[in-house]
């Protein structure tokens, strides 16, 4: 391909000069000739001139005068009376000759006019080209003639030389066009085997040749657009992935829920047959499995209303009032509402706030939730004798709440997929206590939808603290979402 170029550029500088070498050599040609016979007429004239002063009369002279005259001025001499008869030529038999009073003969009819006058054209006579020049003498004229043959041999020679000089200037303009064509094709095929690499989709190549040439500018254009199209391929692979995980958590979702639904389901299908197959009138056991019945009924209520509660959050129907609350107060209220089930186990609740903290910019039914939420937790995970610290303080824009125990504790390598929807450390144990794991997703999406973020530290055996961020002013909030109904188009 590159070659194709080269020979390409090289054809092309060829033709180039060769076009100039033909035009030159037309216009020298023309220009030679022009100025040789400017010449040879101003030379013949002014020997035709000395001629005629040395003849007073056309009668007089002879054959043999004009003869040695012509030898002596070196050209065809021939006299001619005013009637047009010629008298003597110096190459042919005057006698034969023909009346030369003619129009073609334009020196003659200049010089039979009284001026010197000049042609070209073949001789009738002697049938080859001549440069014919004439001069009046008194009753007719004397012509000198020249044939072009000899302007013809002294133009073919000046021609030659100049074929030879510009022959010899090829030589090195086709070198240096040689070496530029090189230099082209060579750049040329950098710029190609990029573009190709690009189009097979390593939009990792760039050219490093980028200087102030057009190739160099070509070169930075075609990385900044590999640049361009390997942010858009890094970007489009990134939404890939993540649309993918996305598309793995909602299959996870929907397998969860419905192991979920299915095991208090079957539960309540199961004492619901059993009783119908005659344990209802066993007093023995009528009155337990309807409780049971009644524990999975409960259970799957409560699911219910978790998930109706993330679903609403995560489409962000939930309509959040966001104003300044009283924080303390909402702590005190959440601490007040689980006393009686702490008060159960013997577990103290105890409050750590920071006066400094007076109010966060917040939905105050959420921040409820939150705060029941990880207190619901940390009274089921604490065992008996256990301590619940509440505790707000400022940070920044945001103030920190947190709830902390002394209980149980989470292994470090559940953390991470803590807050993930139905995750659980013990299975058993957390639906035993009547948990569904969506507690704290719901936790992370409130906090979230604040701007704020939750995270927790915990100790197996010494408790866990669960961290979370609420805004301490209006700047700190979230900004504004659209309606999405209203957006729809
Ligand atoms: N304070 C805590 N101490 C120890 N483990 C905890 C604590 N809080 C949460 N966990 C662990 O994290 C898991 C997930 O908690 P989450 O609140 O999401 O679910 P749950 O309490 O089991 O059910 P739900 O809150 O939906 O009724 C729990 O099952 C439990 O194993
Ligand atoms: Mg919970």
């Amino acid at each position: 391909m590159t070659a194709r170029i080269f020979f390409k550029l090289i054809a092309g500088v060829f033709c180039l000069l060769l076009v100039a070498l033909v035009t030159v050599d037309f216009f020298t040609t023309r220009v030679a000739r022009d100025a040789y016979v400017r010449t040879l007429a101003d030379q013949l004239t002014g020997k035709a001139r000395l001629l005629a002063l040395d003849m007073d009369a056309p009668g007089r002279v002879d054959g043999a005068r004009v003869r040695a005259l012509a030898q002596a001025g070196a050209a065809r001499v021939t006299v001619i009376r005013a009637d047009g008869g010629v008298v003597a030529d110096s190459q042919a038999d005057a006698a034969r000759m023909e009346n030369h009073r003619t129009p073609n003969r334009k020196e003659l009819m200049a010089a039979f006019a009284g001026r010197a006058g000049q042609d070209i054209r073949t001789s009738a006579t002697l049938h080859v080209p001549f440069l014919y020049v004439a001069v009046p003498i008194p009753g007719g004229a004397v012509r000198l003639a020249e044939p072009l043959s000899l302007i013809d041999g002294q133009v073919a020679q000046v021609r030659t030389r100049i074929l030879e000089s510009t022959a010899m200037a090829f030589l090195p303009a086709i070198l240096l066009a040689a070496v530029l064509a090189r230099w082209i094709s060579r750049r040329f095929a950098t710029i190609m085997s990029h573009a190709v690499e690009l189009a097979r989709g390593n939009f990792r190549a760039r050219l490093a040749d980028t200087g102030n040439s057009e190739f160099g500018q070509l070169a930075l254009t075609l990385n900044e657009t590999a640049e361009n199209l390997q942010s858009t391929v890094e970007q489009l692979q990134r939404e890939h992935i993540e649309l993918e995980k996305l598309e793995r958590i909602r299959k996870d979702f929907v397998i969860n829920v419905s192991h979920e639904l299915r095991t208090p389901l079957a539960s309540i299908q199961g004492y619901t047959e059993t009783l119908m197959d005659g344990a209802l009138h066993d007093p023995d056991h009528n009155m337990r499995f309807l409780g049971i019945i009644r524990h999975n009924a409960e259970r799957l209520a409560r699911l219910t209303e978790d998930l109706l509660t993330l679903s609403r959050i995560e489409q962000k129907r939930q309509n959040l009032e966001f104003e300044p609350r009283n924080i303390q107060a909402l702590i005190g209220q959440a601490i007040e509402q689980v006393r009686p089930i702490a008060e159960k186990t013997e577990i103290r609740l105890v409050s750590a706030l920071d006066p400094a903290v007076t109010e966060a910019w917040c939905d105050d039914e959420a921040v409820s939730q939150v705060f029941s939420n990880l207190l619901d937790n940390a009274i089921k995970y604490t065992p008996r004798g256990g301590t619940i610290t509440v505790g707000v303080r400022p940070a920044g824009q945001f103030v920190e709440a947190w709830v902390s125990d002394t209980g149980a504790g989470i292994p470090s390598e559940d953390l991470p997929r803590l807050f993930e929807r139905f995750y659980r450390v013990d299975k058993a144990r957390s639906r035993e206590l009547g948990g569904t794991g969506l507690g704290l997703s719901i936790v992370k999406h409130l906090v979230a939808s604040h701007n704020g973020v939750v995270r927790v530290e915990s100790h197996v055996n010494r408790g866990s603290t669960f961290f979370f961020t609420l805004p301490a002013e209006e700047a700190a909030l979230p900004a504004p979402q659209l309606n999405p109904e209203f957006t729809a188009s």
